[in-house]
């Protein structure tokens, strides 16, 4: 097949994301497709129109990528694109949301409030969030990936800190309560039969899992499978898959969860087009179910050309 690997963009994640495009091109140039990589910026839509792709492989992170417009792009140009379609990237990408929707399919998700940056910190607004949601909080932006301009805040002045830092990478701001447990992810694969991936436990070197932590070799560790004892990690891929259902996922997804002791999945978030660099989690946990990296890659481009876009006729 002759295959579009877009990847850099211009979100926060764009190295990442340049990663991940180079292991995917090299993945499928080894099964033999011919391969096109593009730093993604306006002129690559152009380069689709014109350059007579079978499909597209989308390993843009993040706004303008992960969120649904690239997706919609593809979708009106009558090509194949690899993962989630247009509704379910666009949920995925915003927290409060995707929080909503998991919440009213019976998913076990922290107390959150959202926050409009643009409305600034008046008053006693630090003091609401923590008289209503109580210490730590953490503070992230609606949508951005990568824990980029997250806080775990464990007073009010933190608090305040938290919201500024978060209101730089987003005009909207979740403020969620702190859970304490066992950090896992569950990877699921639908191409289009439906596969829960191993639970992967995440021990990362720094205290959060951030940045750092996430793509520096040797800061976090993933362990296959999770830690915790078995009716947990049942729970766990049970909450996983539902949440992969309920937001309309399709081809892979990634779920980010804690683990209480009480053995409680409370899901942190979705991700559409999880990492797929040599240190990333989903490739991991494919890997340990038998699937590796080249084959996932095949699956998930095999995938976007059987699938029907738009209703129509499809690849
Ligand atoms: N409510 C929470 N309680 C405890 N830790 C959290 C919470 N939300 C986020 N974290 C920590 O911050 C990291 C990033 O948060 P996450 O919601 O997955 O956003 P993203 O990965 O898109 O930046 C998580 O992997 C986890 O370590
Ligand atoms: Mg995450």
């Amino acid at each position: 097949m002759k295959v579009a690997v877009l990847k850099g963009g211009t979100s926060s994640e764009r190295d990442v994301s340049l990663n991940s495009g180079a292991q995917v091109e090299a993945a499928l140039a080894r099964r033999g497709h011919a391969v096109t990589p593009f730093d993604f910026d306006r002129q690559t839509a152009n380069a689709l129109v014109a350059g007579g792709f079978d499909c597209v492989f989308i390993a843009l992170h993040g706004p303008l990528g992960e969120d649904g417009t690239v997706q919609g792009l593809c979708e009106l140009l009558g090509l194949p694109y690899t993962g989630c379609g247009v509704l379910s990237s666009a949920l995925c990408i915003d927290k409060a949301m995707s929080n909503r929707v998991l919440e009213q399919a019976g998913l076990a998700i922290p107390a959150y409030q959202e926050h409009e940056a643009r409305e600034g910190i008046t008053g006693d607004l630090p003091a609401r969030l923590v008289e209503g949601l109580g210490l730590p909080l953490v503070i992230k932006p609606t949508r951005q990936g990568s824990t980029v301009g997250l806080t775990i805040a464990r007073s009010e002045e933190e608090v305040a800190d938290g919201l500024v830092l978060a209101g730089r990478y987003d005009d909207r701001v979740l403020v969620q309560r702190f859970v304490t447990g066992v950090e896992i992810t569950v990877g699921i694969l639908a191409t289009p039969e439906l596969l829960v991936l191993p639970t992967l436990e995440i021990v990362s070197e720094n205290p959060v899992y951030d940045y750092d932590a996430k793509y520096t070799a040797g800061k976090s560790h993933h362990i296959i499978p999770a830690r915790i004892p078995e009716p947990a990690r049942q729970a766990a891929a049970a909450a996983a898959e539902l949440a992969f259902r309920t937001l309309r996922c399709e081809g892979m997804a990634r779920v980010d969860l804690i683990v209480d002791d009480a053995g409680t999945p409370w899901v942190l978030e979705v991700n559409t087009v999880p990492g797929l660099t040599a240190l990333s989690l989903l490739p991991d946990a494919a890997r340990a179910a038998g699937i590796e990296f080249d084959e996932l890659c095949d699956r998930l481009v095999r995938h976007a050309r059987l699938r029907v876009i738009g209703g129509g006729e499809g690849g």
